[in-house]
């Protein structure tokens, strides 16, 4: 199986790609710096370009059976860079005949949070979380087969696959999750068709 793995030099992307590489799968990152991965594998395929450039986003895409994106923005401030970057990867996935899309997104977008919690939580990521809601929203009203994640806070740490997932609304934990852990996640998404066009919260 063949995956395209967007945000690969991230800190999550990275954990994605090396256990989509570890498990055998055929891994392409479309990357703008590709001094950042240090990973070498006879399986993986490292392409430079930006997500502007839509002609070689296509190429990238043809023959990939899935797309999986863990891309962040580079600012806390109200921005549509999320949603812009959704609508280029979305329209290249269109023209190249891809149709999966796994999206790391995050707790919020769906307004699970309530009380003063919710106030605190939109006072400092109300603008990211707007913009994945946007972005996410996207690939889910556009003919997508889709995976949303919606992780809790993210930490570092080994995959222990201790995690608590929610289809609908946030964990009991409501823990911070490590990013491996997260990874971890996506890749069952990938694999399991109940995981299919769902949306899901992760903590541990
Ligand atoms: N921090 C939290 O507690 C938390 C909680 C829930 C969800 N999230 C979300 O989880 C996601 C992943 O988090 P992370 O910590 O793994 O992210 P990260 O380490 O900051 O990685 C972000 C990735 O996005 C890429 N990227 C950003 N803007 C780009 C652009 N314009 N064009 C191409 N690539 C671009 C970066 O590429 P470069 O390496 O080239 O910069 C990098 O590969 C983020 O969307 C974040 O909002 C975070």
């Amino acid at each position: 199986m063949k995956v395209c793995v967007l945000g690969a030099t991230g800190a999550t992307g990275q954990w994605v790609t090396k256990m989509l590489l570890d498990k055998g799968y055929e891994v392409t990152v479309y990357v703008r710096n590709p001094k950042k991965i240090t990973l070498t594998h006879s399986a993986l395929h490292i392409v430079h370009g930006e997500l502007t450039d839509k002609a070689r986003l296509v190429k990238v895409f043809l023959n990939q059976d899935a797309v999986m994106s863990c891309l962040g923005s580079s600012t806390m401030k109200k921005s549509n860079q999320l949603e812009t970057m959704a609508i280029a990867i979305g329209s290249a996935m269109k023209a190249s005949g891809v149709e999966r899309i796994l999206y790391m997104a995050t707790a919020g977008i769906e307004d699970e949070f309530t009380g003063i919690f919710k106030i605190f939580i939109r006072m400092i990521l109300g603008n990211v979380i707007d913009d994945h809601r946007k972005a996410a929203q996207y690939y889910q009203s556009n003919g997508f087969v889709y995976t949303i994640l919606r992780p809790l806070q993210l930490k570092d740490g080994e995959p222990n696959g201790s995690y608590q997932e929610a289809l609908v609304g946030l964990p009991k934990s409501r823990k911070a999750v490590s990013r491996s852990n997260v990874a971890k996640l996506m890749i069952k998404a990938l694999e399991d068709e109940r995981y299919l066009n769902t949306s899901v919260s992760v903590s541990e």
